[in-house]
């Protein structure tokens, strides 16, 4: 089966001032439906770097990232930012949730901006919301969330558009561990429901058992455990 996710001999270098650092180098991955991967590693070994690269917001120093069978090498700015919203999600430390908008009107804003007809952005926001066990919260505005329920919404909207694939950055490092874990299974839920993939930076042992694979970024490569 095709991977959701390929990343060929991806290497990233950085100037620092007369230097130059290679924070990857030749970083391969192939994620694939239904799959959740983990990626840790020390601060400053390039996790955020990746995570960018692989979710389009970042162009490698050379190598190629292919979403669902779509390389991006060569794509312009307009054609990447229409490819990250409609097949890429991303969920962040902090929820980044728009402060005016109530919970539902979160996940109907984002479909909007993809042109996704009302009738079924309305029919796709409940049943995620639903999901997500924050149907009770749907008239609420973030203010009024607790912090685990706020992080549940981001994923609720980061799966709005049907993405093929999700980039979590540390999604849990503002949660309990409780929460965290509660996090991390919506997102493995929706992976296997959906057969869909996805990526997520953590340094949080705890959700580890949750996720298929577990990866380490070492000397600007993935390895295994
Ligand atoms: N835009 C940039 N310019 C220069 N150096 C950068 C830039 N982004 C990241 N780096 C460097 O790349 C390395 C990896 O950073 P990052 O990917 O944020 O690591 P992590 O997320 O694992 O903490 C660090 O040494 C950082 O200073
Ligand atoms: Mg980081």
């Amino acid at each position: 089966m095709k991977p959701l996710l390929k990343i060929d001999e991806v290497t990233r270098t950085f100037h620092d001032g007369d230097s130059e650092i290679t924070v990857l180098n030749k970083l391969s991955l192939q994620v694939g439906a239904g799959e959740l991967v983990a990626v840790m590693g020390p601060s400053g070994s390039g996790k955020s770097t990746f995570l960018s690269i692989a979710g389009a917001l970042l162009t490698p120093t050379s190598g190629e990232v292919t979403i669902d069978g779509v390389s991006l090498a060569g794509m312009g700015g307009q054609e990447l930012a229409e490819l990250r919203l409609k097949r890429i999600g991303f969920i962040f430390q902090s929820a980044n949730l728009i402060p005016y908008l109530k919970v539902e009107e979160q996940l109907l804003f984002v479909a909007q901006l993809a042109g996704m007809d009302s009738g079924k952005a309305s029919k796709r926001a409940a049943s995620l919301l639903e999901r997500m066990g924050l149907k009770h919260r749907q008239n609420y505005y973030p203010d009024k969330l607790s912090g685990g329920e706020k992080q549940r919404v981001a994923i609720a909207r980061a799966w709005m558009n049907s993405p093929s694939i999700l980039f979590a950055d540390e999604p849990t490092a503002s949660l309990d561990a409780e929460r965290g874990q509660d996090v991390v299974r919506m997102i493995a839920e929706e992976v296997k429901a959906e057969g869909k993939a996805a990526v997520m930076v953590t340094h949080d042992e705890r959700v580890l058992p949750l996720c298929d694979r577990v990866l380490y970024l070492k000397n600007g490569a993935l390895v295994e455990a």
